[in-house]
């Protein structure tokens, strides 16, 4: 799938990946980088924080790395210690993930903290920081049974491709064992705003919020785990 992603530049100076075959970006073209802090660490991480230290991370989708990185990069701004755990059917090659210069524009101190979450064996948790480890697992979360390591986390990133892109994935069955993998008082937070998902989210027995979108989407959803 990834043989003619290419890399593009979105609005607030930060890049994507473009898959031709599937039409679609790794992140919205109007800020990668807005994106992702508005919906996954304005809506995810720094709510979660403000309960505990303590967060491990379940992310759909590593991708480009982004929010793994940004994540890192709040964590110690909050000094969180950070279990991340991400799940990728298609792991980028490492020649890709070199081009993107995400450390560049966001001028973090550290550059090489952003190709060490690449470089990170897969399926072995390794210590990115003293603060932040990283566990990514190359499986299929489509699968009724998808690999996630931990059994529980505090905080999930649900970013896969769009539902419109990708049948089969945001199904009940996800939701549910999603749901099962959230800690009492946990979120899941997505850029995903549409309706059937958000139905399938409270059937699962989440209680859901519809939120301001990033730049470019009126909403988003964010949904609470009862309970904690
Ligand atoms: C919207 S992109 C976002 C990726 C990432 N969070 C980022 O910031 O670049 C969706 C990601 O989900 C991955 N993906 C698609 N289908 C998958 C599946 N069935 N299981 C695991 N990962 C999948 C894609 O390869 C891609 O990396």
């Amino acid at each position: 799938m990834l043989q003619s992603a290419r890399i593009e530049s979105t609005a607030d100076g930060s890049p994507t990946l473009y898959i031709p075959e599937l039409d679609e970006h790794y992140h919205s073209v109007n800020g990668a980088i807005q994106e992702s802090k508005h919906v996954f660490i304005d809506a995810g991480l720094r709510p979660i924080a403000q309960k505990s230290k303590n967060i491990s991370v379940l992310e759909i989708g590593f991708g480009t790395g982004l929010n793994a990185l940004l994540t890192l990069l709040e964590g110690k701004k909050l000094n969180l210690n950070i279990h991340y755990t991400t799940l990728e059917l298609y792991p980028l090659p490492l020649n890709l993930a070199e081009q993107l210069n995400y450390p560049e524009v966001l001028q973090t101190k550290d550059e090489n903290l952003f190709i060490n979450l690449h470089q990170a064996e897969w399926g072995k948790v390794v210590e990115i920081t003293p603060n932040f480890t990283l566990h990514k697992i190359e499986t299929d979360f489509s699968k009724p049974n998808f690999e996630t390591g931990n059994e529980a986390f505090n905080l999930i990133y649900l970013d896969a491709f769009a539902p419109n892109k990708q049948n089969g994935v945001w199904t009940q069955t996800v939701f549910n064992r999603l749901f099962g993998k959230t800690i009492q008082g946990g979120i899941l937070t997505t850029y995903c705003a549409k309706g059937i998902v958000r139905r399938m989210m409270q059937q699962a027995g989440y209680t859901v919020e519809r939120l301001p979108g990033p730049p470019g989407k009126r909403e988003m959803l964010r949904a609470f785990r009862p309970g904690g």
